[in-house]
């Protein structure tokens, strides 16, 4: 591979002296200027889009509907199809309109909250992570977006990946072009981030044997999946891949965050995608963050919770805090806690029913909160999160350092990021202990590379959140080459193939079978010409030296002979 690259630098750099040579000589002295013709011909563009989300859910869809907000705006028609009745209660998404799909709160999804309060509290396999979701929900979802394609006529798909199989089989089966999109990363459970400095024994668990444990546990998945899609009438399949391998990906990630990669030119990062306004301060908490030079922020996202215990020991590393003088104020967003619970823990040491009143002075309680105003805000110093995409994003945004309390899912691999970019530190939700937390807090205020890299990651993150712009583009340049390489059918509708549609960001290898595609076959005929040559010059070696060794021998008993 490493050859290949260097070649092919090689190549480009001679190329380009070429190339510049010629540009030279092609450029003449002009007084005169046209301006370059950027206008898009949108005439007879397809432009019904379906956007459609298992998940659904305020915080997770906002990535999505940022991006085709900017579609809406360009003359698109778009609809949204999630659980929860959420565009219509949002100001900023209004635009949007929206089929509520399955039901109204979009809590099906967790079907089983026994075990999804488990999973907050304990750490569990990646098989019983799965017994969280609804195991209906392929066909919930899958009838859901089907009634929604028969009132609209719908061009494009735009699907969140995250377990959304309805979506993407539904647009192969109507023969539409289907974009995917996703904010949570993707990693490997149970692995670290970066696999640099791993030894041989965790790099071959991570590469060989955790994919066999996740394709055991897929093997499961996938039968009651395509027992569902033949039920449904729609063709089953067991490679996953097959479905999202030739169409374009948008990934609401960046690279400075997210653990570099070489990408293939399907695969687009545009994150992070943020709204252009938040929620600005409400009164109350406005007054405390004016009041309160150092201030930690504290929430652990709009879904996620941990145990009571854990909840005690965090007020009681924050009073702790305060009373060492390390902060001076504490803002909570309580969301999701369980407050009953969570008074069975008040004593002397820990005052919580006095807490949760609002009567301590320095910790303000709330149940929701403005996070991006309040980390916006040059009083707030530390960010203890549950470290979630989006908390993570609008965290390096504003350039906020964290202490990272990663509860389930990817929240755990974006904790570990965290820490690399050297902006945060890490708690155990299974092992936390009062002064640690004082102590990590303290780093956090006290060591200034946290903050230094907080914001020159925050410049990145600036530059690149202008990027939902062009996950918008490239949406648009789908429904070009539909307008295009479409086939009408009887109906006037277009139909595609989406194995071809994008063939000019599809990479040859995938179409070379496993070893060609990887140059197997060259490389390793030139191991082997290079072994049988080394192996050759070896034994010719070896023949020359027993040759000389003889004539040496019989020379010195010649000699001795002689001598004698
Ligand atoms: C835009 O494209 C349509 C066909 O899709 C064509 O008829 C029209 O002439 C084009 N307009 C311009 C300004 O090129
Ligand atoms: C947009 O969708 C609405 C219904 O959802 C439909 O009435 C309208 O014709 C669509 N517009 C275009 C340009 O297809
Ligand atoms: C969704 O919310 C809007 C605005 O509050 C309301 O008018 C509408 O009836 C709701 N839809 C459903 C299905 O509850
Ligand atoms: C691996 O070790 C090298 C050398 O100590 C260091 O520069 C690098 O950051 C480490 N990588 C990770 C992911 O920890
Ligand atoms: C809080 O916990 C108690 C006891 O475990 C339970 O009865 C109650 O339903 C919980 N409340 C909420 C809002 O989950």
């Amino acid at each position: 591979m490493a050859l290949k690259y260097l070649f092919t630098l090689f190549t480009f750099w001679y190329l380009t002296i070429f190339a510049l040579f010629l540009a030279y000589s092609t450029v003449e002295s002009q007084s005169k200027f046209i301006q370059r013709d950027s206008l898009l011909n949108r005439t007879d563009l397809p432009k019904n889009i379906l956007a459609a989300s298992s998940f659904g859910g305020a915080s997770h869809l906002v990535p999505m509907l940022e991006v085709l907000k900017i579609l809406v705006d360009r003359g698109y028609n778009v609809t949204l199809v999630a659980p929860g009745n959420f565009t219509a209660n949002s100001e900023s998404y209004r635009s949007i309109p929206q089929i509520i799909s399955n039901n109204e709160k979009g809590s099906s999804l967790f079907s089983n909250q026994e075990l999804f309060k488990k999973l907050c509290v304990e750490d569990l396999d990646i098989g019983t992570m799965w017994k969280v979701f609804d195991p209906e929900l392929y066909t919930k979802n899958y009838n859901a977006f089907k009634r929604a394609t028969e009132e609209i006529d719908v061009d494009l798909f735009f699907c969140d990946l995250g377990i959304n199989e309805a979506c993407f089989d539904l647009a192969w089966q109507l023969e539409k072009p289907v974009v995917g999109f996703t904010s949570v990363p993707l990693f490997v459970f149970g692995c670290h981030v970066n696999m640099e400095n791993e030894t041989f024994y965790e790099r071959f668990k991570c590469a060989i044997i955790k994919p066999l444990e996740f394709m055991n546990v897929f093997e499961t998945l996938a039968r009651n999946l395509n027992n569902q899609r033949v039920n449904l009438g729609t063709e089953p399949y067991w490679n996953p891949r097959s479905k999202i391998e030739n169409i374009l990906f948008l990934f609401d990630n960046f690279f400075g965050f997210e653990t570099p990669i070489p990408m293939l030119p399907l695969h687009h990062e545009i994150g992070p995608v943020l709204p252009d306004s938040f929620p600005d301060l409400t009164p109350a908490p406005d007054s405390f963050l004016n009041t309160h030079p150092r201030i930690m922020y504290f929430a652990l996202g709009t879904n996620i919770f941990t145990s009571p215990q854990n909840i005690a020991i965090l007020l009681k590393s924050c009073l702790e805090l305060i009373n060492q003088k390390i902060i001076d104020g504490v803002i909570w967003a309580s969301v999701k806690t369980n407050i009953t619970e969570l008074m069975s823990f008040s004593n002397d040491e820990i005052p919580i029913s006095n807490i949760l009143n609002n009567n301590y002075p320095h910790i303000h309680i709330t149940k929701f909160a403005p996070q991006f105003a309040i980390l916006s805000h040059e009083n707030t110093k530390v960010f203890l999160s549950h470290g979630g995409i989006s908390s993570s994003h609008e965290s390096i945004y504003t350039a906020t350092p964290m202490l990272v309390l990663p509860i389930m899912g990817d929240q755990l691999a974006n904790a570990e990021k965290l820490v690399l970019t050297g902006m945060a530190l890490r708690l155990s939700k299974l092992n936390l202990i009062v002064d640690d937390i004082l102590l990590k807090v303290k780093r956090l205020l006290d060591e200034e590379s946290f903050k230094k890299n907080a914001e020159r990651l925050s410049f990145v993150a600036k530059l690149n959140s202008k990027r939902k712009y062009r996950g918008a583009d490239l949406v648009e340049m789908v429904m070009n080459t539909m307008k295009y390489d479409g086939i009408k059918d009887e109906n006037g509708n277009l139909r595609v193939n989406n194995n071809v549609l994008l063939r000019d960001l599809i990479t040859a290898d995938t179409r070379m079978g496993f070893i060609r595609g990887n140059y197997i076959d060259v490389y390793g005929t030139f191991i082997i010409l290079v072994l049988a040559l080394i192996g050759g010059f070896g034994y010719a070696f070896l023949k020359v030296a027993k040759y000389l060794y003889a004539r040496y021998k019989i020379r010195n008993s010649n000699s001795k002979f002689k001598k004698e």
